[in-house]
């Protein structure tokens, strides 16, 4: 049996996930792809801590250009995370004419288009799968799979530590902190937590998605972005009086005037799957226009599930080892000479359905008023709540859906009601979407 040197660049959750799934499955890998694998130097910031894996025959070092500069080595695996030294690593072992697997989605979104740009020069591969939705083979789904389609639409739930706290807080009444405790002991978040709870993960991979759904360079500048640390568990609550589940969702969509990317807390019907989805788990829909509406589902993060996504990689490239860059599959899917820049459509021209909840003054005519000024913006209502105080002298809690609007002239009329004097703080917005498949 041939073998296949790997270097690692991180020894965490991912990195010691990526040595046990090889050591596990070492049978059936070499089975599928003709090598066995060999992770012979990983590189870590503390050598002596303690690790998830066996390390007894890796040699590890605290220098990463270690792992780059041995010539035994054709395969580096980055796992460290973060932009730099990552970035600097990677382009070093692209001009040694190494391959490179990364699970980093914040720099294949920032950096992808320079990153890219330089593995083909090298006539090398960086390849990126466990970079989106853990476990779940998206890429390969949206690249391959789906090549035949003109991508018109796609919605995830694309971040586990966020759907894992939504999930606790609606299960178990949990408190927001509490549960991002938990989703850090189990190796879900990042690094730094609030790029999972402000949306910034997601947004990363959504960038990712995008491009490889519409052929476009990757823009993470683009994509509008909205975390879920503003979501309560009275709105929660709410939701789910009226038939929806609240999910952090990333969506982008082709319509006439450009692509649409963004990244916010929605609403969805408990009815459609991707409602269902929970916990740690992750789902990708995409709608193409032969084969309609897909959804591809998995755990998102993780030690393990992460690791199967890596070691598929790692699988692919041993497979391209032997024949010429020019047959391998494009990083985006579309020929790199090819892709298009569309126009982004901006945030407040996004039409969608909006859930508002108002603190009010408890006394008559208030509804009156509010349904009144949405009127006048011709806004319509589909569904309404109103839910008085908990105590006397309290706001009474007046909760809308609206019909599918802009977002520019549902925020027009918002600022007519919040200027009521009866009307007390800020409305709480939150976008509604069907998911249907034509949507
Ligand atoms: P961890 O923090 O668990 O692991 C990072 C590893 O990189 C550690 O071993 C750390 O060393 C090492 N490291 C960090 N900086 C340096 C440096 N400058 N030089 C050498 N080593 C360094 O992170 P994860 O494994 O969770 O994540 C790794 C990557 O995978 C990230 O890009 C993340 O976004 C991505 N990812 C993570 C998923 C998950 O479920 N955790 C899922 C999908 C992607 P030391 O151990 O000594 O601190
Ligand atoms: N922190 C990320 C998440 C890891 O929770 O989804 C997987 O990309």
């Amino acid at each position: 049996m041939k073998v296949v040197k790997v270097g690692l660049l991180g020894l965490g959750t991912v990195g010691g996930g990526t040595v046990n799934v090889l050591e596990r499955n070492i049978e059936e890998i070499s089975r599928r792809c003709g090598y066995q694998v060999q992770v012979v130097k990983a590189s870590a910031r503390n050598i002596n801590a303690a690790r998830i894996c066996r390390t007894d025959a890796i040699q590890l070092t605290d220098d990463s250009n270690e792992v780059i500069n041995d010539p035994s080595i054709q395969i580096i695996v980055e796992l460290m995370g973060g932009h730099e030294p990552a970035k600097s690593l990677i382009l070093e072992a692209f001009k040694q004419g190494k391959h490179v697997v990364t699970a980093n989605k914040a720099l294949i979104a920032v950096h992808g288009n320079e990153l890219f740009a330089a593995a083909a020069k090298n006539n090398v591969t960086l390849a990126y799968e466990a970079a989106i939705a853990g476990g779940i083979p998206i890429v390969k789904a949206i690249r391959e799979g789906l090549s035949a389609n003109k991508i018109e639409w796609l919605a995830g739930i694309i971040n586990g530590t966020g759907n894992f706290i939504l999930t606790e807080m609606r299960n178990k009444g949990s408190a927001f902190e509490d549960v991002l405790k938990q989703a850090q002991a189990l190796g879900y978040a990042e690094a730094d937590p609030t790029f999972d709870v402000e949306g910034i993960d997601a947004a990363h991979k959504l960038c990712i998605l995008a491009s490889l759904a519409f052929g476009m360079p990757l823009n993470f500048n683009a994509v509008y972005t909205e975390g879920i640390s503003g979501v309560t568990p009275l709105d929660v609550t709410y939701a789910e009086e009226l038939g929806y589940r609240i999910k952090h969702l990333g969506i982008a969509r082709q319509n006439p005037n450009g692509v649409e990317m963004r990244v916010h807390p929605t609403l969805i019907p408990e009815k459609v799957l991707i409602a269902n989805v929970d916990g740690v788990m992750n789902a990708v829909m995409a709608n193409g226009n032969a084969v309609g509406s897909t959804m591809y589902y998995g755990p998102g993060a993780g030690a393990d599930a992460t690791a199967s996504a890596v070691v598929a990689d790692i699988v692919d490239i041993c497979r391209q080892l032997d024949s010429s860059a020019s047959s391998h599959v494009p990083a985006l899917g579309f020929l790199s000479d090819k892709l298009e820049t569309p126009a982004i459509v901006p945030i407040m021209d996004v039409r969608t359905a909006f859930y508002l909840r108002l603190s009010v003054q408890d006394k008559p005519g208030v509804l009156a008023a509010i349904t009144a000024i949405l009127a006048t913006n011709e806004i319509s209502m589909e569904a309404v709540l109103q839910k008085e105080p908990k105590q006397q002298g309290a706001d009474a809690q007046i909760i809308l859906m609206t019909n599918t609007v802009t977002e520019k002239s549902l925020l027009l009329a918002l600022n007519e009601i919040e200027s009521l004097d009866s009307c007390n703080g800020p409305a709480i917005r939150i976008r509604v979407e069907s998911l249907q498949e034509d949507t």
